[in-house]
């Protein structure tokens, strides 16, 4: 090849890379510090915060240290928290009875948030995976070979009221029962909560990636309940097609938003459902998808800064209108409001 090698083109894609103010005007997809939904954990009798260990930077807190939090975050322009309780081992049982317990962890946890921080809108998930011994989201047939659809869905209206009732102002089945979202929708209505949202874990995947939250939260044990994996509720990972009529029964049943978990791995399912509904879209980014960038960044080989952002830069390209991650608060911080 001589040296003076020249190609007589008229496109030229790399003209608009050249400078760092031609590529700011041309970037298509943009973050912002509203986009994001924190995840919180929160436990009861904690004087000083807990670290998870398989989520570096994330902590359990008790009531007093996660209003701080939350106060942070909204100064941070985080408008949005989802709050997850982790209780005592004691108080769970195999029907998942502190669910309906009107002084439970999770609800003085969202009223003391709601009165430090009335702006900052809340999340609560519905299911019983934090309250019950076998950490299925629902309750079990006597034989304990399946979980009962139903019995639990109305177990979760009544939930979902409970959490209407303490200022939640999305509430977020996570549950994959069927129908739930409807009768919660019915039961809302019925119970003067018109006004409270539906945030639809619509999408939501059988998945390896959970783990981190399951030690978080306390639910690990279903991952090894003999007779019973969460393979009969939630969605083979294989499956795009039905991914997206779940989402579409959970907005013909009065979803606000529809939102797929976890979210990396499935960005051809947030970009199906994203054209397929006018509702936003909410994609969560799950405790395994935190765990691998921090463990591969601890190790040194992953630049935690550059592959946090792009790996959230990818989930709203893909189509998702909000995002819930771990690394909100970072990512607020780093982004300015
Ligand atoms: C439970 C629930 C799970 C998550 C949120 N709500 C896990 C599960 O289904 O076992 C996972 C979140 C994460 O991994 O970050 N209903």
């Amino acid at each position: 090849m001589p040296d003076n090698f020249k190609l007589d083109l008229i496109h030229r894609p790399r003209r608009l890379r050249r400078t760092a103010s031609l590529r700011a005007l041309t970037e298509e997809t943009v973050l912002h510090a509203a986009d994001f939904i924190a995840p919180l954990f929160v436990v009861d009798g904690k004087s000083r915060p807990e670290e998870i260990k398989s989520m570096s930077g994330v902590f359990r807190l008790g009531i007093g240290d996660l209003v701080k939090e939350c106060c942070a975050l909204h100064r941070l322009g985080v408008r949005a928290v989802a709050l997850f309780p982790k209780l005592d081992p004691k108080l769970k049982d195999h029907e998942g009875t502190q669910a309906l317990n009107e002084e439970s962890l999770i609800l003085r946890a969202v009223r003391a948030v709601k009165q430090a921080v009335p702006e900052l809108a809340i999340l609560t998930d519905v299911a019983l995976d934090p309250y019950t011994t076998h950490g299925h989201d629902g309750v079990l047939t006597a034989e304990m070979d399946d979980v009962e659809n139903d019995r639990t869905v109305g177990i979760l209206t009544r939930m979902a009221v409970m959490q209407a009732r303490a200022g939640v102002d999305l509430v977020a089945p996570s549950d994959m029962m069927d129908g739930r979202v409807g009768a919660i929708r019915r039961a809302l209505d019925a119970a003067g909560f018109s006004g409270t949202g539906i945030m639809a874990y619509s999408a939501k995947f059988n998945s390896g990636y959970y783990g981190p939250f399951r030690d978080a939260v306390g639910s690990a044990q279903a991952a090894g309940t003999r007779l019973l994996s969460k393979a009969t509720y939630q969605l083979n990972p294989a499956n795009r097609r039905e991914a997206i009529a779940e989402a579409l029964l959970d907005e013909s049943e009065g979803a606000d938003i529809l939102m797929v978990k976890p979210a990396g791995l499935y960005l051809d399912i947030i970009r199906d459902i994203r054209e397929v509904t006018r509702k936003p879209v909410a994609a969560y980014q799950i405790s395994g998808e935190y765990a691998q960038i921090h463990a591969a960044a601890k190790l040194g080989w992953l630049d935690l800064a550059r592959c946090r952002h792009e790996s959230l830069i990818a989930i709203k390209r893909a189509g998702a209108d909000m995002i819930l991650t771990y690394f909100a608060k970072e990512m607020a911080a780093e982004l300015g409001r």
